[in-house]
């Protein structure tokens, strides 16, 4: 099978439609590291099997776990908070995934031998020495490609040390880590955080780990003590708010369509692109709210708006919206007006330099826009409609580089031939059939 996505029409019109997507990517790699550290059978269900989770199974098989992966649910036997093995020459695959990379680094800090952590050519490029350096702290050794990359070694040391530490980046992966490794760690820990998601902190208090947090505007501060123990759970894993977007966006795109999401993980920590949205024109509504494991859960129904108005984008909501930047540029793309977006220096840490990427498929779409380093403004055509052949490819199998283009071409009309189309088990293996399903 080609690897490339060619696409020659625009979507149709849809109506009415109910639609499920894949389970959160981030719930379902913490799902997977916590229940490897509880006590006895955990089971999930929805868990999310896309290459980064599995990835994740495949590294606690590697520390000693035991993984069975049924039809229906997955089942983790952990062997509690010392239960991993750690033997000579282990090397610890993360692929694509920052999320696994970062996390479970933080579950190694007291490994007793060495080792190594690999992962594919975009995970190689990405910055470890955020995650080093306070990993360092606690006790442990590292050894980083270029004193930052992957391949990387870690040794862990039983005396560990809690840490001062201060998350300026507002990275979700660091923050968690750090508590992961202020789990295992004698004392207190102290972390001031920059917003951004919450789901560890969430699952540490569903599990009455010891930790406590303090809201404030700008930043959480968080205090993390030794776990004494972690008891087994079950996790009935609702769906991705960052798979949901890219149908929200297709819908906002469309002249005369709607559609409902089913049993959306809508944490107001990851949902960012809504309030972006809604500021923008979109008529989003949330339905049958509820609450699961700290989590909010809800029904998304979206319909095409009437006219889609540009945004000065307001930087507190960057964090809770950081994966989903690619697509609100399309939005920005058709709306009316100028729209910016500033201090999202970020988006050029992920799987690709995300930032630049949006630049460069807007330029390819003849959207006029202006790049800095930080920010993007996007000068809207309300009336764009595509004749042209656009390819996009180079970058770097970014799975949301993959899907965006496609939405952009289902929605903008040209002829796109989008490669690496493999890309989407990364993150959202059910992506092209939901979109097939939608046409018919
Ligand atoms: C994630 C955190 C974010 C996000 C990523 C998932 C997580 O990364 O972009 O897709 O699950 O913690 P950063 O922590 O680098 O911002």
């Amino acid at each position: 099978m080609p690897n490339i996505f060619v696409i020659k029409k625009k979507i149709k019109d849809f109506k009415n439609k109910i639609i499920k997507v894949n389970g959160d990517k981030s719930l379902s790699i913490r799902w997977v590291l916590f229940a490897s550290l509880a006590e006895g059978r955990s089971k999930s269900f929805n868990l999310l099997l896309s290459e980064d989770v599995k990835a994740s199974i495949n590294s606690i098989k590697r520390l000693g776990i035991k993984v069975k992966l049924n039809e229906n649910f997955c089942e983790i036997h952990g062997k509690g908070l010392n239960g991993y093995k750690y033997k000579s020459n282990t090397v610890l695959n993360a692929k694509n995934s920052g999320t696994l990379g970062r996390l479970i680094l933080g579950l190694l800090v007291n490994s007793t031998k060495k080792i190594k952590l690999i992962g594919d050519k975009s995970l190689s490029k990405r910055d470890f020495k955020r995650i080093s350096d306070p990993l360092q702290k606690f006790g442990a050794k590292f050894k980083l490609t270029k004193n930052r990359n992957l391949p990387l070694s870690i040794l862990g040391t039983t005396n560990l040390k809690p840490i001062k530490y201060y998350e300026k980046n507002g990275s979700a992966q660091c923050k968690s880590s750090v508590i992961l490794a202020a789990l295992r760690t004698e004392g207190t820990t102290f972390i001031k955080a920059k917003k951004s998601r919450n789901h560890t902190e969430l699952l540490c208090k569903y599990l009455k780990l010891p930790i406590t947090l303090v809201k404030k505007k700008n930043y959480d501060l968080i205090k993390v003590k030794r776990a004494k123990k972690i008891r087994s759970f079950n996790y009935n894993i609702p769906s991705d708010i960052s798979s949901a977007a890219f149908f929200i966006i297709l819908t906002c795109l469309r002249k005369n369509s709607s559609m409902t999401i089913n049993k959306v993980n809508i944490n107001p920590s990851r949902i960012g692109i809504i309030y972006i949205l809604k500021k923008m024109g979109a008529k989003i509504i949330f339905k049958n709210k509820k609450e699961y494991r700290g989590e909010q859960i809800a029904d998304i129904f979206v319909k095409s708006p009437k006219n889609l108005k540009s945004i000065n984008c307001p930087i507190r909501l960057n964090s809770s919206s950081i994966d989903e930047f690619l697509l609100i540029f399309l939005v920005a793309a058709k709306a009316k007006g100028i729209s910016y977006f500033k201090d999202l220096g970020e988006l050029n840490q992920k799987e690709s330099p995300r930032l630049k990427w949006g630049s460069r498929i807007l330029n390819l779409m003849g959207v006029k826009n202006q790049l800095t380093s930080s920010s993007i403004k996007i000068f809207g055509n309300p009336d764009i409609n595509l004749k042209k052949k656009i390819t996009i490819k180079n970058f770097l199998k970014d799975h949301r580089v993959f899907m965006s283009s496609v939405i952009a071409a289902l929605s903008f009309g040209g002829e796109w031939h989008i490669h690496d189309k493999n890309s989407i088990k990364t993150s959202f293996p059910d992506f092209l059939k939901i979109l097939k399903n939608l046409q018919t």
